[in-house]
């Protein structure tokens, strides 16, 4: 077991999710966390993870300094780095706007274990102001890249470790190697982390918790809700009623397909509820991103509160529904999101998830709370969910109403509609559906000038965007073939009334994001 303490940053939990991957396990605690606290979990190791504060300035945080004493291998990153260093006494220097981002070749300075059956020089990622520039006593160099003296440092006796670079992020290309180098090399920890057997362990626990009541679910026909549903319903399928609702943001064809696909799966109370007016009469002269987030939000929370008093009145043939469990696909990324954890970290976009509200009067049922989203799918399909349904591509609940940027109006919702259905169909039909990890089409608010049958048009632009990525946190533009690109280019600004030019989106996350708001 790991300890990773959470100092803010965008990482932290990617930490966890990597050191699981190969194979021991990791909690995440936030980065005040007691000394007893940290005891508690009887840890081989302690992880300090990157932070956006500086060690230098004011808004500098530290964690319960005794960590140091308890004789466990430390490896700090980025901000955890330069408060090993700080600690130990080393030297720090501000770089103020200087910033350093992206990918960078590190050279190995030292043999290290951390680095053990790695090459001499290694691509790593970089995001970082400050950094470490004369070493405490007992500390060596161990790797150094152009911009950084100090890329890697230890002390090796005390096995202290520290890293200016993420190796938890899939841009350090030998990452994981080196987090397992730590867990297992360093701080000779077991590997006793593994998924087997774990659908029959929620089952039985989501029979031991609700008993003989109901539970009511909302599904979107992302992956999270339908692995929630599958599991619900494999555990108390009388008991279950799930709901999808229409908000009008969906993607073409996507209602009919959850539909079928849901009726399919034989759920024995299953609805969808057409509030599609109710959003777009909502989200009617709304500009901003986190407003629009919201309104969906409240709004979806409307509907089904009146879903759910419905379903508890319904008397006749339709028998009343005992409803007194809500279930939620939270995941483990979700619930550190919103926590105590992540006090120290930037809000960047408002949570993803709701939280329906507290009067509903219903206990709150998250069986995957636990899980991160590749362990989702793989519980998905030990449930015997198609393949195709658990990997399928991430969409955000707002729909696309974050891809629409400003305003949203049906007319903008047609056209990024229509657009965003070529552009998939174009992605499947080139064999590429796997290689890229999320793929839709965008509307920017402008209009341009263009001609068509010798006539001038004044019309939008649509934004392709395609990235490849493991996880979401960090991700690349794909790199799609010229050819597919032009006839998905000619396509849309053919077949697409109102939109008059295509453009390819080739901005990584981070800076950009991958949604557009
Ligand atoms: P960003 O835009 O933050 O997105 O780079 C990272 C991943 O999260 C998805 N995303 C959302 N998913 N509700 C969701 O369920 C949301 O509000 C939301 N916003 C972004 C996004 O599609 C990408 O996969």
């Amino acid at each position: 077991m790991i300890v990773v303490l959470d100092f803010g940053g965008q990482f932290a939990h990617l930490i966890v999710r990597r050191i699981k991957d190969v194979g021991a396990n990791a909690e995440i605690l936030p980065y005040h966390a007691s000394v007893e606290e940290i005891k508690k979990r009887k840890p081989q190791g302690i992880i300090l993870s990157g932070g956006p504060a500086a060690i230098t300035g004011k808004n500098a945080i530290f964690p319960d300094l005794r960590l140091f004493d308890l004789q466990l291998p430390v490896l700090g990153i980025c901000y955890g780095e330069q408060l090993i260093a700080w600690h130990y006494g080393g030297g720090l220097a501000t770089r103020g706007d200087q910033r350093q981002y992206g990918k960078e070749m590190m050279k190995m300075a030292a043999d290290s274990d951390l680095f053990k059956g790695l090459e001499k020089e290694e691509q790593v990622w970089m995001s970082h102001g400050d950094a470490v520039t004369t070493l405490p006593e007992g500390f060596e160099v161990t790797g150094t890249t152009k911009k950084c003296p100090v890329a890697a440092f230890e002390n090796k006796a005390r096995k202290l470790y520290g890293v200016q670079f993420h190796p938890e992020v899939a841009h350090t290309k030998n990452g994981s190697r080196m987090l397992a180098n730590f867990v297992f090399g360093i701080c000779k920890a077991k590997k006793d982390y593994s998924l087997k057997g774990l659908d029959r362990k929620l089952i039985n626990e989501v029979r031991e918790e609700v008993g003989k009541e109901g539970v009511l679910i909302a599904v979107s026909g992302g992956v999270d809700s339908l692995v929630t549903a599958a599991l619900l319903n494999q555990a108390i399928a009388d008991q279950l009623y799930a709901v999808f609702i229409d908000t009008g943001l969906m993607r073409k064809g996507e209602v009919e397909e959850t539909e079928s696909f849901f009726r399919k799966m034989g759920f024995r109370h299953f609805e969808v509820v057409d509030a599609s007016k109710s959003f777009l009469g909502k989200l009617e002269g709304v500009m901003d991103p986190e407003q629009k987030r919201k309104i969906i939000g409240h709004t979806f929370i409307e509907v089904f509160e009146k879903k759910a008093k419905e379903l508890g009145k319904r008397t006749g043939r339709g028998k009343k529904a005992n409803i007194r469990f809500l279930a939620q696909g939270t995941i483990y990324p979700d619930r550190i999101e919103s926590a105590q954890a992540s006090k120290a970290a930037d809000k960047i976009k408002s949570h993803h998830n709701l939280t329906l509200p507290e009067k509903m009067d219903l206990k709150l049922l998250e069986p995957l709370k636990d899980l991160y989203k590749d362990e989702v799918r793989e519980l998905g399909e030990m449930l015997g969910l198609p393949k195709k349904r658990v990997w399928r591509q991430p969409f955000p609940g707002p729909g696309l109403a974050i891809r629409i940027l400003g305003e949203v109006t049906p007319e903008r919702v047609r056209i990024v509609r229509e657009a965003d259905a070529i552009f998939r169909e174009e992605i499947a039909k080139a064999g590429l559906e796997e290689k890229i990890w999320q793929y839709f089409a965008a509307l920017l608010p402008v209009k341009a000038v263009g001609v068509m049958a010798d006539e001038r048009t004044y019309e939008y632009i649509i934004s392709l965007r395609a990235v490849t990525s493991k996880d979401g946190m960090t991700a690349d533009w794909a790199k799609i073939p010229f050819a597919v690109l032009e006839k998905i280019s000619t396509r849309i600004s053919n077949d697409v009334k109102g939109v008059n030019r295509v453009v390819y989106d080739v901005s990584q996350k981070p800076p950009a994001t991958i949604e557009y708001e």
